[in-house]
């Protein structure tokens, strides 16, 4: 009993000892606090709110660079978290390319873990390393125009679905318009072909969403982006004993999702993984196009030194990983750029007479898979289909922001002078310090809607601006077309290509097959995860966009 209360006594005492140290010590010699930022009104008061919501996080940013700079100090959960906040570009091209300082912090390793293991998104150091190299090869152009038929039948498939809604409609109400949640259907599609082309397995999700396997990737991704659980994930992140001792639903639905996929999926690349070895025994190549084929004969590769290769697991993880970065990611863009032409009448015509010219095609199912690569070819030559979706993955980025944790003490070199915290500008001080632990807030549509870069009009969607683009967005970093949208550097997307070839083909199919507008209900951006679609002032019926379908019927030639 002594020595229990005695230790109690000595925990409590460090605890203090640590508080103190958090609070005054470390935050007194913080770097960041010698830089310009807002102030929080309650002491425990932050600016998360104000620059993640994206219905208001152009405005502040705007307004934080003319008070503050481009290097901005913030307040994240409390008072010993404060944040650098770069809108500098050549900062943040620092911290992006430099991914051995700047990691992932652990705790959205660890939530993103605790659903898909540990695959390419939540690893860091060699770990990520090894997967990115055993992946690398399967994301090469040659292999993805591989995918590209199957792509088109998912695409073909949906417009399918539509034209039996909207013939049905015509039919019964004489109502030539459908309201379809977008949102909802392309997220079904884009499932399918991610789910044919990551690993060979048909969810046939587009005809029905009872799938086992559909249903706990679905249930699963749900749990990542639930609201209301923030103590819960918090308590999960800090302490997952808890859960394990006191499971609640949530927990309970994330094992049994997990069980399910184990046994699936985890089934499916054993299968696979035999089929590659007979196919060597045989000599005669095993002829599977999709990732998880290609991913396990990197990982045999005779080549491949022995701790370089991935374990069946972390296969597994990987699979995981493309579903859950695939998914949502391209059915949101797609959903957006829908929007945005339903909102642009004009580009929305001009989008399709264009790919019209193109391709016109009289029935997209009798395709054979030479006619299918070359439409493709043609329309992924469109200049201006090119500069709807440069445009559009600007405007609305699906990963609103991001965030990384400096590994040691560092200087960030800034392109812009940096305002000390009185609001001076210092004229020839061009680094910030920032020390180990602090977090580094990447914002993805801050740099994509930048003013100062991108001209006055940069929240408007207009694809003509790629025709010319002014001087300053020229100079700024990203993967794709000085955008952020893919992020940059190291752990930039590795997908980018492939949902290209997703975007194009869908675009494609259902633009030269219907006409999309605007439905009564105002839709507005929320920032859960990923950017979603809601209808203002409905934010509890989850995320949706009603669009208006019809027909594309092709005009009588005039004589
Ligand atoms: C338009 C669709 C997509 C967008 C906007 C997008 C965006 C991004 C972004 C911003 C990141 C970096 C995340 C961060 O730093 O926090 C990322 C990483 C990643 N993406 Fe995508 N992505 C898309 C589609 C895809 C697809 C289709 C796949 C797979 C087939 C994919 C697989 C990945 C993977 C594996 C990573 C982690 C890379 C690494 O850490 O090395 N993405 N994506
Ligand atoms: C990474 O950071 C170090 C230390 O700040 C710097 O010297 C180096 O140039 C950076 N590398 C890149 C690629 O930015
Ligand atoms: C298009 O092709 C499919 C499959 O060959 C066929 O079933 C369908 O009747 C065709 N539709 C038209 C309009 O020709
Ligand atoms: C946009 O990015 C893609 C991929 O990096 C590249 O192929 C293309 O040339 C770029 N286009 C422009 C206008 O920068």
């Amino acid at each position: 009993m002594h020595t229990l209360l005695h230790n109690a006594l000595l925990a409590v005492a460090f605890l203090l000892v640590y508080v103190v140290y958090k609070l005054v010590i470390a935050l007194h010699f913080d770097p960041l606090r010698s830089i310009a930022g807002p102030k929080v009104r309650r002491w425990f008061g932050n600016n998360l709110h104000a620059v993640l919501d994206p219905s208001i996080s152009p405005k502040v940013h705007q307004v934080y660079i003319k008070q503050y700079g481009r290097s901005i100090r913030i307040r994240g959960l409390g008072p010993w978290d404060e944040r650098l906040l770069t809108l500098d570009p050549l900062s943040v091209s620092h911290v992006l390319k430099n991914s051995t300082i700047y990691e992932k912090p652990w705790q959205s390793r660890k939530l993103i873990t605790s659903l898909i293991g540990c695959g390419m998104l939540g690893a860091e150091g060699q770990v990520h390393k090894r997967h990115r190299r055993v992946a690398t090869p399967a994301f090469s152009i040659q292999n993805l125009r591989a995918l590209v038929p199957l792509v088109f039948q998912k695409g073909t498939q949906l417009k399918d679905r539509w034209m039996e809604m909207a013939i049905q409609a015509e039919e019964s109400s004489q109502n030539s318009e459908i309201k379809v949640d977008v949102c909802h259907w392309i997220n079904r599609a884009t499932f399918d072909v991610i789910g044919l082309a990551g690993f060979d397995y048909n969810f046939n999700a587009i005809q029905d969403e009872s799938n086992e396997l559909f249903r706990a990737y679905k249930d699963m991704f749900e749990v990542a982006i639930s609201q209301g659980r923030f103590i819960r994930t918090i308590i999960s992140i800090y302490a997952p004993f808890v859960n394990q001792i006191f499971p609640d639903e949530t927990v309970r639905q994330v094992n049994r999702c997990q069980e399910v996929i184990t046994r699936v999926a985890g089934h499916l690349v054993q299968e696979k993984k035999q089929k590659i070895e007979e196919g060597v025994k045989s000599g005669i190549e095993y002829a599977g196009k999709d990732l998880l084929s290609l991913l396990l004969k990197a990982n045999m590769a005779k080549d491949l030194p022995a701790d370089h290769r991935i374990s069946d697991e972390d296969m597994l993880n990987n699979i995981n990983t493309f579903m859950f970065a695939g998914s949502d990611t391209s059915s949101l863009t797609l959903t957006w750029t829908l929007l945005l032409l339903a909102q642009h009448p004009a580009v929305q015509d001009r989008l399709r007479v264009e790919l019209l010219n193109m391709a016109a095609l009289s029935n997209l199912s009798d395709l054979t898979e030479e006619e299918v690569q070359s439409v493709y070819a043609k329309i992924s030559d469109s200049p201006y289909l090119d500069n709807v979706i440069r445009e559009s993955i600007r405007v609305i980025p699906a990963l609103h922001s991001s965030i990384r944790v400096a590994t040691q003490d560092d200087e960030i070199p800034t392109m812009y002078p940096v305002h000390s915290h009185d609001g001076k500008v210092i004229e020839d001080r061009r680094t910030v310090s920032i020390s180990k632990g602090s977090f580094v807030h990447v914002a993805v549509e801050g740099f994509n809607l930048d003013q100062e870069f991108w001209g006055e009009d940069a929240w408007e969607f207009n694809p003509d601006r790629w025709d010319n683009l002014p001087e300053g967005a020229l100079g700024l970093p990203g993967l794709y077309n000085h955008t952020l949208t893919f992020s940059a550097g190291p752990r930039s997307c590795i997908g980018m290509r492939f949902s290209m070839i997703e975007m194009k083909t869908f675009l494609y199919i259902l633009l030269t097959q219907f006409v999309f507008k605007p439905s009564s209900e105002k839709i507005v951006k929320a920032n859960v995860v990923l950017t979603r679609p809601y209808i203002s002032g409905k934010f509890k019926d989850g995320s949706q966009c009603p669009l208006l379908i019809s027909r594309y019927i092709k005009p009588r030639k005039q004589q």
